[in-house]
């Protein structure tokens, strides 16, 4: 079980300065996010919704949304990226991850960001993000499944600090161990 009350968070958001000096906020998810949520899953294209759940997904936006907004926050953690200025009822992207197993502390992470908004660096600044959320947390490690041919996401995962643990099937599992920066510490 996770401490939902050791967050980098709490109820407020983070002003992040991405690569091409724009701004984009990001805090925890909420359960009145569902709506907002199901908006940015609609405006993902239908290769993205691929390379996220490895299949086409008719009922992805309702499904997902619903599935996040009600996450078991002693199990998982969720942040989303909001713009810094102009409408904020937009949801940019979300990463997440869920408890793979109690007895490892291990977590699987998922990450996505609206089709129309990629390449600014809402990826990555989420990501890092959820890495120093889920290590604050008291995760051991985090690992994710990645379509070979989903080149940003396996090039992100490397500047992170992931390490490609298996490749099978055209899938590659990557994985973080923060127990080594503990142990070297
Ligand atoms: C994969 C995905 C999440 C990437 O999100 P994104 O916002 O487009 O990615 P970013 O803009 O943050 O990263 C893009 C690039 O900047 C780099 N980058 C971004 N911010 C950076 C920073 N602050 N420092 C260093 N590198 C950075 C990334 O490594 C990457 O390199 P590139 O420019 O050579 O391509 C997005 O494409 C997506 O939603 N895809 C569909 C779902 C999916 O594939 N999910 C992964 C499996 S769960």
């Amino acid at each position: 079980m996770l401490d939902p009350s050791k967050t980098a968070f709490g109820d407020n958001a983070t002003d992040i300065t991405l690569p091409q000096g724009d701004h984009c906020l990001i805090r925890q998810l909420r359960s009145e996010d569902e709506a907002l949520l199901r908006d940015m899953f609609e405006h993902c294209n239908a290769n993205d919704v691929y390379l996220r759940c490895f299949a086409a997904m008719k009922s992805f936006p309702e499904n997902m949304a619903a599935r996040l907004a009600h996450m078991n926050p002693e199990e998982e953690i969720a942040l989303v990226a909001l713009p810094a200025t102009g409408d904020p009822a937009i949801i940019l992207g979300v990463a997440h991850v869920i408890l793979e197993s109690e007895t490892a502390l291990t977590a699987e992470f998922d990450v996505m960001v609206r089709s129309d908004q990629k390449g600014h660096g809402i990826g990555y600044a989420l990501m890092t993000a959820l890495l120093n959320e889920a290590r604050l947390r008291g995760f051991s490690a985090v690992t994710g499944y990645i379509l070979q041919e989903n080149r940003a996401m396996l090039q992100m995962t490397d500047e992170l600090g992931f390490k490609v643990r298996h490749m099978v099937g055209g899938v590659a599992e990557v994985w973080i161990d923060f127990t080594e920066d503990r142990d070297a510490a």
